[in-house]
């Protein structure tokens, strides 16, 4: 029997519905979650937290409290971008440490944990801590296609994960372009070598992920990635009424399905209602195009929009090209969170300026290696044109990186924001949207400046 991580409440919505379904619209289904029969649900991290206190001016620990109350069956899980956090950069340990700390102390259960070039220097710090808190951690290995992404290569990233005693590992195919017989021997691979639950995560992008589940489960998958209708399919996942009536028997996941038929019918009305200006056909329907060139439908309208800037609209087809030899330039990074917007802009660059006559700031970060170790080595000559006179970084990137967690906190206190600790780390993370968000609760504010007054107090101002 599989086991089922649902990720209606994260992953679902962020592909289909830009992240954007609120916390008042999750409580009146959190009961049903609840009792549905699932091992675990995805529920916050990824883009959740940023989308919240920019957009949905939510605060992102309140819905985690608010989800843990409710939901005490399936242990809660969230997506963590090691060393990134729930942020695009990197952060000091510190940072690292007191956020899974805050995070484990909420409520979360399970942190999947994942670098975007497999630089398990990345994941050390928060799997450890995770670990030490006694919280489950899924090491995570992203998944793409390339000359240097073997077999062996996901073998080693997952030796080096086992090392770091994760609890579990979890295949990530976020682009959507994992296939159902690399699928099964990955599993196999896995399983063989390390005897530990392994777990599939696959986009629908492609079209191919109910396959790749049924060919996870018969090489041994212990878990498979699923979301509930109609946040399921297109650029999100398999639905999981879909996954239970694909398996057989004796793999059956042991889920109500009456439950989730109710939690289905309720997302079809709000989706339709008040979420119905969110629709977009595309990321509704898979492309199978993305198996051909591996790039993200995202990137592809990012494109047109730069090209479409400066006149040279005509230039796409030139630009795809360009992204599949600056990929090979740097080492064959996954199209992911930030390796795709690097590659993207710097890709749009060379067509439109010569190669490498024009550097982005980030493409030097990246070669200067701040960002990781790339999984293939970045070619020599690229090197030179980025950097000049300079040489890559060996060391683990953090470890350039000052504290900043204290210097934060004394920030959050001194502005009169302080209303609980959790608020240093959404400051730490974005800086500036969490003084937005912060001015937003006016009431508490007010409240706060009370607060404050006895700080200044503390602190001796
Ligand atoms: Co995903």
């Amino acid at each position: 029997m599989v086991k089922v991580v649902d990720l209606t409440l994260r992953d679902a919505h962020q592909s289909l519905i830009a992240t954007r379904l609120r916390t008042e619209d999750m409580i009146p289904i959190l009961d049903k979650i609840d009792k549905a029969g699932f091992y675990a649900i995805e529920m916050w991290g990824g883009a959740t937290f940023d989308v919240m206190i920019r957009y949905l001016k939510e605060d992102p620990w309140e819905r985690l409290k608010i989800i843990r109350e409710r939901v005490t069956k399936p242990k809660l899980m969230m997506l963590l971008r090691g060393q990134n956090l729930v942020g695009y950069r990197h952060y000091p340990d510190d940072v690292v440490e007191k956020f899974v700390e805050y995070a484990y102390k909420n409520g979360i259960d399970i942190f999947r944990v994942f670098d975007a070039l497999n630089d398990v220097r990345n994941m050390r710090t928060s799997i450890k801590k995770a670990k030490s808190m006694g919280a489950i951690v899924q090491g995570t290995i992203t998944y793409t296609v390339s000359p240097v992404h073997t077999i062996d290569h996901y073998l080693k990233v997952a030796e080096e994960l086992v090392v770091l005693e994760v609890d579990h590992l979890t295949i990530k195919d976020m682009a959507g372009i994992l296939d159902p017989y690399t699928c099964y021997q990955l599993v196999k691979s896995l399983k063989e070598e390390f005897k530990i639950p392994v777990d599939v995560h696959s986009h629908f992008t492609g079209g191919l992920a109910v396959a790749n589940y049924i060919k996870a489960v018969e090489a041994g998958a212990d878990f498979i990635d699923t979301a509930i209708s109609p946040l399921a399919f297109g650029t999100s996942h398999p639905s999981i009424q879909t996954m239970y009536y694909a398996l057989p028997k004796e793999h059956k996941p042991d889920v109500d399905l009456n439950v989730i038929r109710e939690v289905s019918e309720y997302l079809n009305k709000i989706l339709f209602t008040k979420y119905k200006d969110l629709l977009d056909i595309r990321v509704f329907m898979p492309d199978p195009n993305v198996l051909e060139h591996q790039i993200p439908g995202g990137m592809i309208s990012n494109f047109l929009t730069q090209l479409k800037q400066v006149g040279a609209e005509d230039k796409l087809k030139e630009v795809l090209e360009e992204v599949k030899r600056v990929r090979e330039d740097l080492g064959w990074p996954p199209l992911v969170t930030p390796a795709s917007q690097i590659v993207g802009a710097q890709a749009v660059l060379n067509v439109l300026y010569g190669r490498y006559q024009v550097v982005a700031k980030e493409t030097y970060n990246y070669v200067k290696g701040l960002y990781g170790k790339p999984p293939a080595p970045i070619k020599e000559e690229v090197i030179k044109m980025v950097l000049k006179n300079e040489r890559p970084i060996e060391s683990r990137p953090a470890d350039l990186i000052e504290p900043m967690y204290e210097k934060c906190r004394k920030e959050v206190i001194e502005k009169g924001y302080y209303s609980k600790e959790e608020d240093v780390l959404t400051y730490c993370l974005f800086p500036d949207v969490a003084q937005e968000f912060f001015k937003t609760r006016i009431p508490q504010i007010m409240v706060k400046q009370r607060e404050k007054d006895l700080w200044d107090e503390i602190l001796g101002y």
